[in-house]
């Protein structure tokens, strides 16, 4: 099949290049010409593992394109993808989605014979049915279906969500739009993965209802963790204990200093922000936003107590600043709340992140940056774990301890026993543990 990408980020660019790895001719369109001229030469925009060289593959095997001009893409195509940014409109949290809007009055002016277009963008319930109009308005002659397909791609993981998904979602009434999707996700389909065909509005609030499902398991244990300290149970195995329930599972347990990222704090607030339009507020979810934000700035307050109370004129070794391992996506990172705040209360921050700290230098002003967590940590107050990078779960204790000023290790993604990190003789704070 014929497929078009609409906007070469990150959900566009991975589900582009996992399609034509699929056996689909594929064509990523997107309107910045620096982005297209560096895939073009195999540069990849953004860090994600192994992305590189299944584009470079497909590339070559003549499958993978990619171009600024949606013309000829678009008129050729079986399947238009929307797959545009949808960031949270400023002052209000709603999607904005004036870029999913031009992407459908741009494919409504190109396309020609039946064309399915899909909304692969994080897009609020109804917008499946604005893009028809749209599409319509612009060409009552046309042949189209427009379907939802949202994405459940986990950065640093992304490739292998798209390739062996716990399912595939497909929001269309229409039978002949339906087969064509069969067709292109035919490879998974082999594989048995549950494709689930539903109405448009409902694939629509899959989505939504998904993410904010696992922001609160999040929130949840995070808020146990506090409990936990406070009576000296230890938040691991109560996750443990938990999750060992199959009803409530054992994923998204792992108590932190909150979710960070580019969907779940985007996407709750849509979500809080839809469910008030339609007068059906989703409570839980509001207060999920609520907690996670005061969170993450606490942890800073948490961070100074472990201290002694006071950080001026201290030297704090941040070992980690992206939302999570994996990536170099800075988006929401519990990191920009926590640095600040430990900078205005006098302290001196060095920051070392394997991938993150090329975009995190634009967004931490003031940050000195080191190559190096060892080079990181040399005469520092104390270390600080904010995001649990696979290089610091094995960190040489004794290395750092003879690194540091002071041997204090706090530990936000509690990646430590604190039995090893004492009997290293460091001071140790974790989260939710005695
Ligand atoms: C998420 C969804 O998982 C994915 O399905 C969706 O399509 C996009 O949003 P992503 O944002 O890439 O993916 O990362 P994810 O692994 O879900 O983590 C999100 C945040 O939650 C991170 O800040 C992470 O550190 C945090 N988290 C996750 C926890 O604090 N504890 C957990 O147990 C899991």
């Amino acid at each position: 099949m014929r497929v078009t990408m609409i906007g070469a980020g990150y959900v566009g660019l991975v589900s582009g290049a996992c399609f034509a790895d699929f056996g689909h001719t594929v064509t990523c369109v997107d309107k910045a010409p620096e982005k297209i001229e560096k895939l073009k030469n195999g540069i990849m925009p953004i860090y994600e593992p192994g992305l590189d060289d299944l584009v470079k593959e497909n590339v070559d095997a003549g499958r993978l394109f990619f171009t600024t001009e949606a013309k000829d893409a678009v008129a050729n195509s079986d399947v238009v993808f929307i797959a545009v940014g949808t960031p949270s409109r400023r002052g209000d949290g709603h999607a904005d989605l004036s870029y999913v809007y031009a992407a459908a009055e741009e494919i409504a002016d190109l396309m020609s014979g039946y064309t399915i277009v899909v909304t692969k963008s994080t897009v609020p319930v109804g917008t499946g049915d604005e893009v028809e109009a749209i599409i319509r308005k612009r060409r009552p002659d046309a042949d189209f279906t427009v379907v939802s397909n949202p994405e459940f791609l986990r950065e640093g993981a992304a490739i292998g969500d798209f390739k062996r998904p716990d399912r595939v979602v497909v929001g269309t009434d229409e039978e002949r739009a339906r087969a064509k999707m069969r067709e292109l996700y035919r490879p998974l389909f082999l594989n048995e993965t549950p494709i689930l065909f539903t109405g448009r509005r409902t694939s629509e609030l899959i989505k939504y209802a998904a993410n904010a499902f696992l922001a609160m398991k999040i929130t949840f244990i995070n808020e146990v963790a506090d409990l936990c300290e406070r009576v000296g149970a230890d938040v691991q195995e109560v996750a443990r204990g938990i999750g060992l329930d199959n009803r409530i599972g054992r994923k998204f347990l792992n108590a932190g200093p909150g979710y960070g990222g580019s969907c779940f704090p985007k996407d709750t607030l849509a979500l809080v922000r839809t469910a008030q339009e339609y007068k059906a507020p989703v409570r839980l979810i509001e207060t999920t936003v609520e907690i996670n934000d005061a969170r993450k700035r606490a942890m800073a307050s948490k961070i100074i107590a472990a201290m002694g109370g006071s950080v001026a004129g201290k030297a704090i070794a941040i070992l980690g600043v992206t939302f999570k391992p994996e990536t170099d996506d800075m988006r929401d990172a519990p990191s920009l709340d926590i640095i600040p705040a430990l900078q205005a209360a006098g302290a001196q921050v060095r920051v070392f992140d394997p991938e993150g700290m090329e975009e995190a230098k634009h967004l931490l002003p003031g940050v000195e940056f080191r190559e190096g967590a060892y080079q990181c940590v040399a005469g520092a107050d104390a270390v600080v774990i904010i995001t649990e990078w696979d290089e610091f779960r094995a960190l040489d204790l004794a290395r750092v301890k003879a690194a540091v000023k002071t041997p204090t290790l706090i530990d936000l993604r509690n990646i430590y026993t604190p039995a090893e990190v004492k009997a290293h003789g460091f001071t140790y704070v974790s989260i939710g543990r005695p």
